[in-house]
């Protein structure tokens, strides 16, 4: 990686953009570690006075959107636009300052993508060629593999997806499968060919401008994967890319080609250029100029999973249509919840916005996820204990702690005023000093050792304040002297808040308020606040983690469960951990309209499991057709041999909002019938119907 320069006499132009979400869902903690670890860096970059774009959009289309929306009755426009509206709430909950947020679904994308689609195209890197393809006759529509089951053709399982058996462990071709059926619509798919269109990666042009531009500018990691898939020979050479899909299709119509759209992975990093197009148009900038002019920088974080797409079809896509190639792909590992994997899809662990809910501080996680943050590809293990040491005390413990040891003084005894600027002090100069090696650990993303390096400073101070007692030199001592030291305190703490500020934006805007202070920028490590400078009384800045807001965070839900196995319930559905009625009493009456919210799906049970260190559930993974796979915590342990169950199909509240509970997520809620007497009786439909269903 090739390290900056510490002094930059002209300023930077920087263009940084993260992974554009689907937006079928809504943010996982998953994506606010990634929008955080971006937005250090460009909160770093803008405290040295760079020109910095930081851009963001929703990833709109592709076909589970589509369905999605067709499955909820509405327009995938619809849908976007309503996962687009929750957006802001995580972003400023987290404060995440990107510049602009657009869509893929938008005139600026279809206009880019086309024309870069024309200018491949021109380049003589576009090619079609026929594919033949499991098309669902009675969806009208070709099947994407995870749209495709049937029985494994090794052991006979049923209800097995196209690559490989959950049952068996072994990998196959849908095509392998035996009895296949679409998810969709239960129709046994026939093969069918369509003519779709490549771009020629495989083409030496492209091969040897991506061994150039791999060069040395990726990571370790990202560039050895990069290389492995160039360098790939026999089954694993580097293939072409097949980038169009047929109708229906929810995308960017391919010109000169009606009925045919662009693969969604085409125009999704198209998007990264049309929001920032969007924002200059906003902002009147030339957004041609922009790319053009040689000082400018393009910067993608993303994470470990999109590598293939950022580092091989983005740069030469960009190349060969003759637009600016990325600068860097910024990758990042995953975030586990006490060593659990996060599914990508669901996220699991940690809901941001429970998290804001119950009022835990965005800074903590802020300053939690910096503290694990490495410029390697690292999954980072979100801890609640070490969340709590780390927040108390480091964060508050080591840093807050130092004005709130002497500020008051200055207050009370000295009217507010600073004392002059004491240059023979040596922590303050080794506070100064170390203005140059944290900046060039921000820079590199080394965000854990910049942390490490400025706690290790606040220790410094806070030894100082140790040994100087102001709190007993206020009683006894000379008031020259606790002027002194208060003073020297501060100026430690001014330096500390400078460099956390990339970390912590809100909480240095509060100290500024108590310092008095205009906006810190990283330059103003070199100075001091002067002789007689006048703060403002302070204020407690932050408080500790109480842990028992982590237990509200991974809310332990056996209770809920417990409710719905063993206690008397009603015999019509009733929403779940709502204490139920006797079965002689009806439930108060509801409108068509109410019910109507409810979105009643037929499930396959396609594996019942029991589950560790809990009476009364089972966990269940449930095919629900369109709407995809799910997970489900049922407390119906008591009445159900969990292999009986699988293949059945049952009834499940498929619009119930996820639930964490001690053992994962719970994703629906299955129904079964109780009286007042023991039992429990799963509800199954007739005949004929099929997974993904809905019930009315
Ligand atoms: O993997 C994903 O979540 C994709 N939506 C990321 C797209 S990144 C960029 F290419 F838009
Ligand atoms: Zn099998």
């Amino acid at each position: 990686m090739p390290i900056l320069p510490t002094q930059v006499s002209t300023p930077r132009r920087l263009f940084v953009t993260t992974a554009l979400p689907y937006a079928n869902g809504s943010f996982h903690v998953g994506h606010i570690m990634e929008y955080i670890q971006a937005d250090i860096w460009v909160r770093f970059q803008r405290m040295q006075g760079h020109e910095v774009h930081f851009v963001g959009a929703d990833d709109a289309h592709g076909a589970p959107i589509m369905l999605k929306a067709e499955a909820e009755g509405i327009t995938p426009q619809q849908l976007v636009a309503r996962i687009a509206a929750e957006r802001p709430k995580y972003l400023q909950g987290f404060h995440i300052s990107f510049d602009n947020w657009h869509s893929t679904d938008s005139p600026e994308n279809v206009e880019l993508s086309q024309d870069i689609y024309r200018k491949l195209k021109a380049a003589g890197l576009i090619y079609s060629k026929p594919v033949e393809q499991f098309y669902d006759p009675v969806k009208g529509m070709f099947l994407a593999d995870r749209y495709i089951k049937g029985e494994c053709p090794n052991c006979g399982a049923k209800d097995q997806y196209g690559d490989a058996c959950e049952n068996c462990s072994s990998v196959y071709q849908p095509t392998d499968l035996k009895n296949p059926y679409s998810t969709l619509s239960g129709a046994a798919p026939v093969m069918k060919t369509s003519d779709h269109f490549f771009f020629k990666l495989s083409d030496p042009r492209c091969v040897d401008f991506l061994r150039e531009w791999v060069g040395d500018r990726l990571q370790s990691q990202v560039a050895n994967k990069a290389k492995e898939w160039l360098d790939g020979e026999g089954e694993k050479a580097l293939g072409d890319w097949d980038i169009s899909r047929d109708a229906p299709y929810f995308g960017i119509p391919i010109p000169d080609a009606p009925g045919k759209y662009f693969y969604v992975w085409l125009d999704a990093p198209v998007g990264y250029l049309a929001s920032f197009k969007n924002y200059c148009a906003k902002k009147g900038m030339d957004f041609d100029a922009f790319l053009a002019d040689p000082r400018s920088e393009q910067i993608h974080f993303i994470g470990k999973d999109i590598i293939y797409f950022h580092t091989l079809f983005w740069p030469a896509m960009l190349k060969f249509a003759d637009y600016k190639v990325p600068d860097n792909v910024h990758v990042h590992g995953f975030i586990t919840v006490s060593g659990e994997k996060m599914s990508k899809s669901r996220g699991t662990g940690i809901s941001p916005l429970r998290y804001l809910d119950i009022g835990m501080n965005p800074e903590w996680l802020r300053y939690y996820i910096a503290a694990k943050l490495n410029a390697n590809v690292e999954d980072v293990d979100f801890n609640p204990d070490d969340f709590v040491a780390r927040v108390n005390s480091d964060l508050v413990g080591k840093y807050i702690n130092i004005a709130s040891r002497c500020a008051g003084f200055i207050s009370k005894r000295f009217d507010g005023k600073m004392l002059e600027k004491d240059n023979g002090n040596a922590i303050i100069a080794a506070m100064q000093e170390a203005a140059a090696p944290i900046k060039e650990l921000f820079e590199a993303r080394e965000f854990a050792k910049a942390l490490r390096e400025i706690m290790s400073l606040a220790d410094k101070a806070n030894v100082f304040v140790d040994l100087n007692k102001p709190w007993e030199v206020a009683k006894t001592g000379k008031p020259a002297d606790l002027h002194r030291t208060c003073t020297d305190a501060l100026q430690m703490f001014r330096l500390l808040t400078i460099y956390l500020k990339p970390v912590l934006p809100t909480l240095a805007a509060s100290v500024e308020k108590f310092l008095n202070v205009g906006p810190l920028a990283w330059s103003d490590a070199a100075s001091l606040l002067p002789a007689d400078h006048r703060i403002n009384d302070y204020k407690h800045l932050m408080t500790r983690v109480d842990p028992k807001q982590l237990d509200a965070l991974f809310e332990i839900e056996e209770e809920r469960a417990k409710v719905t196995a063993s206690t008397p319930h009603p015999a019509t559905p009733a929403k779940s951990g709502v204490p139920a009625a006797p079965a002689t009493n009806q439930a108060d009456p509801i409108s068509i309209d109410d019910f109507a919210k409810i979105d009643l799906r037929i499930a396959r049970i396609v594996k019942a499991e029991h589950v560790e260190g809990a009476d009364k559930l089972l966990k269940l993974t449930l095919d629900v057709g369109a709407l995809g796979t799910r997970q489900v915590f049922a407390g119906i342990k008591s009445a159900y041999e969990p292999a009986k169950l699988e293949g059945r199909l049952t009834v499940v509240v498929a619009n119930l909002a996820p639930r964490k509970m001690k053992f994962g997520l719970s994703e629906g809620m299955v129904l079964a019938a109780s009286g007042d007497a023991p039992g429990l009786y799963l509800l199954a439909p007739d005949a004929g119907a099929e997974p993904g269903m809905r019930v009315k």
